[in-house]
């Protein structure tokens, strides 16, 4: 059985007085995690509770050199990440990042001891053109590093066309995915591939939460907007660990 991950991605927000809410976000029973900016890894990492590991938002493929401005995954292992989101849909469409790209990063964050959290998503032309299961076979595929396990990968399916939006995927949208993410992942990696966590990200709140993680092969979710506070984010981790 796949671990149970809620997972929190602040993206480009917060500064210090953001790191008040991690006091009081974390669980025993179940894995929670908070990927703040880069400027709050190591600061949220002195702040965050037994309950609660620190995550990066993005990782670059190299582990050092002449790359202004980027991160590598030996760096955030530093500052005290545990994971590191790698091929969010906006890394993709900003900064032009392909699947091969993304598992470049993936690679360089198993190297590092970081579990990457891979990101794929249709977008809503493709789920109209009915292109939807063909394009995240092929993104799965060339997303995921060969040396992928449910100890050391989470694979998110985010829905472009959900992220941010408030549209949801409906659960019978989000099972069908999810089904299909996960045979295709046995048929790559055999039993292995049963124990890699599939998380669901796209408009997820306290208030869909409960039917979504009752879905089948849905082990988690990938939290935008509804992380940035923790009266938002626990309610979630809460239900997780209940369902
Ligand atoms: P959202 O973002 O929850 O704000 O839709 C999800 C994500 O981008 O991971």
């Amino acid at each position: 059985m796949p671990r149970k991950l809620a997972a929190g991605n602040w993206k480009m927000n917060g500064t210090t007085a953001a790191l008040s809410e991690l006091a009081s976000i974390g669980h025993a029973d179940i894995d929670v995690l908070i990927c703040p900016p880069a400027t709050l890894i190591a600061a949220a990492a002195a702040a965050a509770g037994d309950g609660l590991s620190i995550g990066g938002q993005d990782c670059h493929t190299g582990i050092s050199g002449a790359h202004t401005g980027d991160i590598a995954a030996p760096m955030l292992a530093d500052a005290g990440a545990k994971y590191v989101i790698v091929g969010h849909s906006e890394r993709r469409t900003d900064h032009g990042e392909t699947s091969e790209t993304v598992r470049a990063k993936a690679e360089a964050a198993l190297a590092a001891g970081l579990t990457p959290i891979i990101c794929i998503g249709e977008t809503l032309a493709e789920r109209e053109a009915g292109a939807t299961l063909q394009i995240l076979t092929d993104q799965l595929a060339a997303s995921t590093p060969d040396d992928a396990t449910g100890a050391n990968t989470v694979i998110a399916y985010e829905p472009v066309w959900a992220i941010g939006t408030g549209l949801v995927a409906t659960t019978d949208q989000i099972a069908e995915v999810h089904a299909h993410l996960r045979a295709d992942l046995t048929a790559r990696f055999g039993a292995a591939g049963t124990d890699i966590a599939l998380l669901y990200g796209g408009s997820v709140k306290a208030a869909n939460a409960v039917e979504i993680f009752a879905t089948p092969e849905v082990n988690g979710a990938l939290v935008g907007g509804a992380s940035l506070k923790a009266s938002d984010f626990q309610p979630i981790v809460d239900a997780l660990a209940a369902s």
